[in-house]
């Protein structure tokens, strides 16, 4: 790969255990540390110099003034929203595997934000990824080093994304890929993404905690290499969503920054990024990071509310945001040290509440799948309590697109979204934001009363 920062010293990484500090440059096939079973993080000692301060070979604005260029650059890993800040990633020796991921807009959202209670809210859309999630930004890292160390197998336990962009990496990279995902419980569409990349799709008769838990025995015992997010390559890529984020915003921090949380890699990759930058000198303040998850799958708000940060409590997950059904999140610890550093907090919405944020997002002509909602859905909750004041700026996580689950949306406008649910009740209040397919006669009347009738609404 054509470089010139990331040949330095400087970006030399090394893998750290979050809980007893134990280094490693090669780690299990699990991911595990062989000391204590935690995770582990990459780390990069060459940023520091010997007396403690910023390693000379990373001057900040040289750093953002590169990566300004290399956007004119039709280098391959140039052309990657991810490799175009490959000083802060761990030096990959061959080409990567690349399908352009990055580059992802930042809409502003007005009736999002009128919804909310805020003058402003601006939206990060992770789902204008090549597979449509945020999980290319991570695939293309893991899924390169997989390569380079010469794996046939990848595989992974998912709720449908990680599945979809796992399958596409791995089939540009010349890998087999094999699918863990529970059954009957993804989207079709997240589905059909595995199967047409050509992975073996297995639906195991158990929830996402179940399939992570035979995969981990997998792992043990064939040479596969394991994409799900307890790997810190992924993390690694999936972090520079926030480092792009900054320089769409002129390196100008937000006050807040909000993200879904299911198995919490994404909250633990992005908050990793803020403190980085913050590091490096490349933001002079740090967002507030804060985590929303849906009532049913809460085992994080339930550590952070209820227990101090103490403990996890593994619990039976149940939402319609199907990708965030977890009940056990492999990195809470992660996630739970960048909501402390930067001041953050973790809320939980209803399902009902999902589906209106879903709806309000959409009529912002941008559109989300389920589990991005939730974070308008907390947004208002964390403005109600005071936590986010209406004039402050937040930039919303979005993580897939309005397509992967068009059945929730259908059934949504249709009005049959919680029919025969304990929430059929509450769900009154969705009528005004409904917008039911109709059937006409095919006559140029039938069609024009139509519109009248909808031209005199508001
Ligand atoms: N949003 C979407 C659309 C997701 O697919 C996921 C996770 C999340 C949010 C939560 O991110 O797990 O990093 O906290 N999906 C995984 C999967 C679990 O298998 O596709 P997280």
């Amino acid at each position: 790969m054509s470089s010139t920062l990331s040949e330095t010293k400087t970006s030399v990484s090394r893998l750290r255990c979050i809980n007893c500090g134990s280094t490693a440059d090669r780690v299990d096939q699990d991911f595990r540390c062989p000391h204590c079973g935690d995770l582990f993080e990459v780390v990069y000692p060459g940023w520091q110099a010997p007396d403690g301060t910023r390693a000379a070979g990373l001057p900040a604005e040289n750093l953002k003034q590169l990566w300004r260029e290399r956007k004119t650059s039709q280098g391959s890993a140039d052309t990657s929203g991810v490799w175009r800040f490959r000083e802060l990633l761990p030096v990959l020796k061959s080409e990567p595997i690349t399908l352009r991921e990055g580059n992802t807009p930042l809409y502003d959202l007005p009736r999002s934000a009128h919804a909310a209670g805020m003058q402003s809210v601006q939206a990060k859309h992770q789902g204008m990824n090549p597979t449509a999630s945020f999980k290319d930004t991570g695939m293309t890292t893991a899924a390169s080093f997989a390569r380079l160390e010469g794996f046939r197998w990848v595989a992974c336990a998912s709720t449908g994304n990680t599945s979809a962009s796992m399958a596409a990496y791995a089939a540009r990279g010349g890998m087999r890929s094999l699918v863990l995902i529970p059954e009957g419980k993804i989207s079709w569409g997240k589905l059909s993404q595995s199967l047409d990349y050509g992975a073996v799709t297995c639906q195991l008769r158990t929830d996402f905690d179940g399939c992570v838990r035979v995969l981990n025995e997998l792992v043990k015992r064939r040479p596969i290499y394991l994409l799900n997010s307890v790997n810190p390559y992924r993390l690694e890529g999936q972090k520079t969503a926030a480092i792009e984020l900054l320089e769409q915003l002129d390196w100008q921090s937000p006050d807040h920054f909000i993200v879904p949380g299911g198995n919490l890699g994404n909250s633990s990759a992005l908050g990793k990024a803020l403190l980085e930058m913050k590091e490096l000198g490349l933001i002079a303040r740090l967002p507030r990071l804060s985590v929303i998850q849906a009532e049913g799958a809460n085992p994080f708000y339930r550590t952070f509310r209820e227990y101090a940060g103490k403990k996890l409590v593994p619990m039976q997950a149940d939402t319609l945001a199907t990708a965030i059904r977890i009940g056990n999140p492999a990195s809470w610890k992660k996630a739970l040290r960048v909501i402390q550093a930067t001041e953050g907090t973790v809320e939980q919405v209803s399902e009902v509440e999902i589906a209106l944020a879903k709806a309000e997002i959409g009529s912002d002509g941008v559109g989300c799948e389920p589990a991005s909602a939730v974070t308008l859905a907390g947004l208002k909750r964390l403005v109600k309590q005071g936590f986010v004041k209406p004039n402050e700026s937040v930039v919303l996580i979005l993580t897939g697109h309005v397509l992967k689950d068009p059945e929730f949306t259908l059934k949504f406008h249709r009005g049959d979204l919680f029919t025969g649910s304990p929430h059929e009740k509450e769900a009154g209040a969705l009528v005004p934001q409904q917008r039911t397919p109709l059937v006409l006669d095919a006559s140029v009347d039938a069609v024009l009363q139509t519109l009248e009738r909808f031209d005199s609404e508001k």
